[in-house]
């Protein structure tokens, strides 16, 4: 048994889409969430300085006693998960995109995907979409201004639905009929997705509960769960100022609530 927290880490508020998942689904583990403020977004940012950041939260993390780390960001895990399991011993969570799932269960056989650029063009996603490219027609797209609208809580805007509108439409009108959302900070805009999406059939594909089954899994494999009478504790660090810590804080609020297929 280990109660030491599990950390989460991401470019910003984005990871707490899988922050929330982890509080749903493992009630007895702390969590301590890092939100790279300061230095959001990553999508546009070169590999090393990503790899940089990735590496001082991580160090802080781990000064702060976590037990194992969650890199809730596409953008960092595609940069900085090989360098930082290959520097730090504890066990480390990834995000892998989601494209898999999507792939599989699309009927149209057109698969969209929204990523950040430095996401789309990291070896992960490559290397995935290129395992299935004979299975569906995949259509990328990166979700330009996407990170800026949910970083400064303008996801329930006009602003924002026209923002994802501009950007659905054309997949939409391809036929798409599965989204892969491959940035964290992606599932606080499906309110404004599922309003473009409309009556279509189309479903928005959070990778989310993977990750989840994917810490169990690990937490079991190192004997690193948490006593079942474990009260867990929630807390959140932040490389940006204090206004940003409240309001990544009032944001896990919203997490708490948001729904996904
Ligand atoms: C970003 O910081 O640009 C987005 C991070 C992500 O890919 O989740």
């Amino acid at each position: 048994m280990n109660n030491a927290p599990i950390g989460v880490f991401d470019s910003g508020q984005g990871g707490l889409s899988v922050w929330s998942e982890l509080y749903r689904r493992l009630p007895h583990e702390s969590l301590l969430y890092y939100g790279d403020g300061k230095n959001c977004p990553y999508g546009n940012q070169p590999r090393e300085r990503i790899v940089e950041y990735s590496d001082y939260a991580v160090r802080r993390m781990l000064s702060a006693g976590v037990k194992m780390v969650v890199i809730a960001c596409n953008t960092a895990t595609a940069a900085a998960i090989d360098h930082l399991r290959t520097t730090y011993d504890v066990p480390f969570v990834g995000l892998e995109p989601a494209v898999k799932p999507a792939v599989l269960t699309s009927r149209s056989g057109v698969v969209g995907i929204l990523a950040t650029a430095a996401s789309l063009k990291g070896r992960l996603f490559r290397e995935t979409s290129r395992k299935y490219a004979d299975r569906a027609r995949m259509i990328e797209q990166v979700g330009e201004g996407f990170v800026e609208l949910v970083e400064s809580d303008r996801e329930d805007t006009p602003e924002a639905f026209e923002t994802v509108s501009k950007l659905l439409g054309p997949m939409l009108e391809q036929g798409v009929d599965r989204i892969v959302l491959g940035c964290t900070h992606y599932p606080f805009l499906s309110g404004a997705m599922r309003r473009v999406i409309g009556d279509r059939d189309v479903r928005l594909v959070n990778p989310a509960p993977a990750i989840e089954r994917r810490v169990e899994v690990l937490l079991e494999e190192f004997s690193l769960a948490a006593a079942e009478d474990h009260e867990p504790e929630y807390s959140f660090m932040t490389s940006a100022d204090e206004e940003y810590l409240s309001r990544l804080i009032a944001k896990s609020e919203r997490a708490k609530t948001l729904d996904l297929d």
